[in-house]
């Protein structure tokens, strides 16, 4: 089942999304990250962030609300420690970047250009930051000055991940327009919960990203719209796949790769199945 986009072959449709997966050390240990069609990486910023206080993780029905906050070491340890790690597997990497304007943006896109990394996917939809992420997405100007100063900035497809806030029709249109290869869709919607023991939102900064299984209409819908409106345009589709039939779906409404993020969570080896799952049935 190969499958090309922009030049890329990836074995199968299943990357891990950005996030759960880490930058692969751990899930390692419980599969061959060679058996995956790509790996996108943890989202990287320019300087360490030490992300939002806990508690980060909460359980909800049917899925996970997190409010991790892009927590990581920062480009130069991503660079000594992780990426040497990734590039020993015969899988397509994928760089998740986040930052605050288009000079760290380009900074890391220009230094990751001699790496082994195949596509370079801009996070402009982090539910959970202040500065950066989705709060990017409100200003249009700005949105127009990253995608098109990061593709002047490399010769690797870019992607940009889209969450469901905002205009999509518009947002997908902006980003196209202005030199996006393809589009990552859906990052984690805002969600929150609240104890009614004592009325307390129980993540701190009031609400959080929802993943999982109670996200997957949004997702699928999402990646629906956005193919409509542009046929051509490659889309990693993502947003509670945790069995094959959800794979299925995304590829039935127009995703070329799928995600998986919170399904890694539930089951460390559910890739492998998947992936073992869709050889059996292609053959
Ligand atoms: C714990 C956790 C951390 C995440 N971190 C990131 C991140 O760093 N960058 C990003 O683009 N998305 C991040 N996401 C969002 C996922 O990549 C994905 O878009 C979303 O969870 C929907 O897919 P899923 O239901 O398969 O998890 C994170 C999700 C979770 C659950």
């Amino acid at each position: 089942m190969d499958i090309n986009i922009c030049g890329i072959k990836f074995k199968n449709p299943i990357v891990i999304a950005s996030g759960p997966g880490g930058n692969g050390k751990e899930l390692s240990n419980y599969i061959n990250l060679s058996r995956l069609g790509g790996f996108t990486t943890k989202t990287i910023t320019y300087k360490p962030k030490i992300g939002n206080p806990p508690p980060r993780i909460i359980n909800i029905e049917n899925g996970v609300i997190n409010s991790i906050g892009l927590e990581n070491p920062g480009f130069e340890e991503f660079l000594k420690n992780d990426l040497p790690f990734l590039e020993q597997f015969d899988t397509n990497i994928i760089a998740s970047i986040g930052g605050y304007n288009s000079n760290e943006f380009c900074y890391m896109i220009k230094a990751l250009e001699n790496t082994k990394i195949k596509i370079n996917e801009l996070n402009l939809s982090c539910p959970n930051v202040d500065k950066g992420g989705s709060v990017i997405l409100n200003d249009v100007e700005e949105t127009k000055k990253i995608i098109k100063e990061t593709r002047n900035a490399t010769h690797k497809p870019l992607f940009v991940k889209l969450g469901i806030e905002g205009n999509l029709e518009e947002l997908a249109k902006i980003c196209v327009e202005n030199g996006a290869d393809g589009l990552t869709l859906i990052n984690a919607p805002k969600g929150t919960k609240i104890s009614l023991k004592d009325r307390n939102m129980d993540l701190k900064r009031g609400y959080g990203g929802i993943s999982g299984p109670v996200i997957k209409p949004l997702g699928l819908a999402s990646v629906y719209r956005v193919k409509k409106l542009f046929p051509k345009i490659p889309i990693i589709g993502m947003g509670g796949v945790v069995s094959k039939t959800d794979v299925l779906e995304y590829l039935a409404v127009g995703a070329t790769l799928v995600g998986i993020g919170y399904g890694v969570m539930l089951d460390p080896q559910l890739p492998m199945h998947i992936i073992e799952g869709l050889d059996e049935s292609s053959t």
